[in-house]
């Protein structure tokens, strides 16, 4: 396990903080980091689940500002930190975060276990792009920031399409829009029609004056 570092975060509209594990050595925003690269790179170094990203704060800004989720159960993609999932948790819901990285699953299961009594968050590995289906009684299905490869882009609108055939809720948030038009072409192909990305303020932490997109159903 690498050195790990715990930020304390206050989230618009969350009665109490939330405590977030990343990686010590990285830096406690992705956008940090992204800022000192010579050129932002669409492929993933390994360690993009270890740190936060822009787009995680707009999704728990929504869940935090959002009813009540007690006796829901939300299943993250792609989770890296799991701040969604861990607001989730907070808000009432039985959440479980998925990652493919074993060590952002290690992260959320140490911020998890900060709280007392420990957050209802539970970590699974799950491969947004293999055949494994997210599991029956999922009623919330979360995704920050995971459109930036255009397979897994493409992975991810065929799992938002197939959990809205389930009559489960989507909310995805995406801040590098790179993927955006792909995501959405990708939809259209799998039959939907009536979606689009709604872009929101980020105003309560410092993110290099980062915006974020929420995809939204007419
Ligand atoms: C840019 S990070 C976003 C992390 C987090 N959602 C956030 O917003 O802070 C993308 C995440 O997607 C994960 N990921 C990449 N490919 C994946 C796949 N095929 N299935 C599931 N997760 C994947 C990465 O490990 C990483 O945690």
């Amino acid at each position: 396990m690498v050195a790990v570092a715990v930020d304390t975060l206050s989230i618009p509209g969350v009665r109490s903080s939330v405590r977030l594990c990343r990686a010590a050595d990285i830096a406690p925003l992705a956008v940090d980091f992204l800022h000192r690269l010579p050129t932002r790179s669409s492929s993933d170094p390994g360690f993009y689940g270890a740190v936060l990203w822009p787009a995680a704060l707009l999704l728990a800004q929504i869940l935090n500002t959002g009813p009540a989720l007690q006796g829901r159960t939300s299943f993250e993609l792609g989770a890296g930190t799991g701040l969604a999932s861990l607001v989730a948790a907070h808000r009432g819901a039985r959440a479980i975060a998925s990652d493919v990285y074993p060590l952002s699953l290690e992260l959320i299961g140490r911020s998890a276990s900060l709280e007392r009594p420990p957050l209802d968050v539970t970590t699974a590995h799950f491969d947004v792009m293999s055949a494994e289906e997210v599991p029956r009684g999922v009623d919330l299905l979360l995704a920050a920031d995971v459109l930036y490869l255009t397979d897994l882009t493409r992975a991810v609108a065929r799992r938002v399409v197939e959990a809205r055939r389930r009559d489960c809720a989507v909310l995805l948030t995406d801040s590098r829009k790179t993927h955006q038009k792909a995501f959405l072409e990708e939809m259209k192909a799998l039959g939907v029609r009536n979606a689009y990305f709604d872009e929101r303020e980020l105003d309560w932490l410092p993110t290099h004056g980062e915006r974020a997109s929420v995809l939204v159903f007419e």
